[in-house]
């Protein structure tokens, strides 16, 4: 079991980043590619440019998601579709932290259900679930996306036993800062949003780029039939996940 024992995959955050990166190396690599995301005419592009077969979807709606990709067959499932917010849980807008739950665990989690036991009918499948350092990590991020991502990490580690004596493999990759447009998106969105973000998190640091991530995710498809590779964290070389903070107070 190795890629090309893969005949079909599904991607979600396939309109963008590392989604869309994704897909193109995985239509590359000859598999029939389901690209899902929100954004219809850039799905629509990702269409023209790679023949992937795309479907607009938001991944909060679970009904949708149910008749749109329930009967497909997948054979590489991709969860990398996710959201993260400003600030902390102090001032977190309800909407913030649902979204979170939603797209980051809850569509991760009814994505293994549809297409699980598929897999282990077929004995042949393979998970390939996009998490975080948030979710290893404690940082000044929110708390909400930690906790999302500290999720992913234990579906990942817990479907290799749901999927016991299948050959069924489950990889992690679990990046640090990776050039895309998610900390624009948490700006608003908009151009000057996205032109802010790259100002902020992104100019004068050397960041990973989402060809390094779709490099990890080739490493773990192509690797032998017998070799599972698990944990996959990256970060840039010059990005550390130390410092323990200690603050003083002034009134004692
Ligand atoms: N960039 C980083 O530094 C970094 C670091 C560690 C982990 N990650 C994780 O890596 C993954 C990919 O992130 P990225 O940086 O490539 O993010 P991105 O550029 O912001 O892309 C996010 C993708 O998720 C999709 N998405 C968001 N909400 C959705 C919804 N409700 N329904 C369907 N699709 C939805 C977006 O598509 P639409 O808007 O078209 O729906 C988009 O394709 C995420 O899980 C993220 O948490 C990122």
């Amino acid at each position: 079991m190795t890629y090309s024992d893969y005949t079909t995959a599904l991607v979600t955050g396939a309109s963008t980043g590392m989604g869309e990166a994704t897909v193109i190396r995985l239509r590359e690599q000859g598999l029939e590619v389901h690209a899902v995301a929100r954004d219809e005419k850039r799905l629509a592009a990702l269409a023209e440019r790679t023949g992937a077969i795309p479907h607009a979807i938001d991944l909060t709606d679970i009904d949708a998601v149910e008749r749109e990709l329930g009967g497909l067959q997948i054979d590489v499932l991709v969860n990398n579709a996710g959201v993260s917010g400003p600030g902390n849980i102090l001032d977190a807008p309800r909407g913030m932290v649902d979204a979170m739950v939603d797209v980051n665990v809850r569509a991760v989690l009814h994505l293994c259900r549809l297409f699980l036991p598929g897999m282990v009918e077929r004995d042949l499948g393979h998970v390939v679930n996009i998490s975080s350092i948030a979710g290893l990590y404690n940082f000044f991020g929110h708390t909400a996306y930690h906790a999302t991502k500290a999720a992913v990490h234990q579906i990942s580690r817990q479907l290799r036993n749901d999927t016991l004596g299948k050959r069924i493999r489950v990889t992690e990759v679990c990046p640090g800062r990776v050039e895309t447009e998610i900390f624009g998106r948490n700006m608003g969105g908009s151009p000057e949003a996205m032109k802010e973000a790259w100002e902020t998190y992104y100019e004068g640091f050397e960041s990973l780029t989402v060809a390094d991530i779709v490099a990890a995710i080739d490493f773990a498809l192509a690797a032998p039939r017998h070799v599972n590779m698990g944990l996959m964290e990256i970060m840039p070389t010059f990005q550390v996940p130390g410092g323990l903070t200690f603050d003083r107070r002034e009134d004692v």
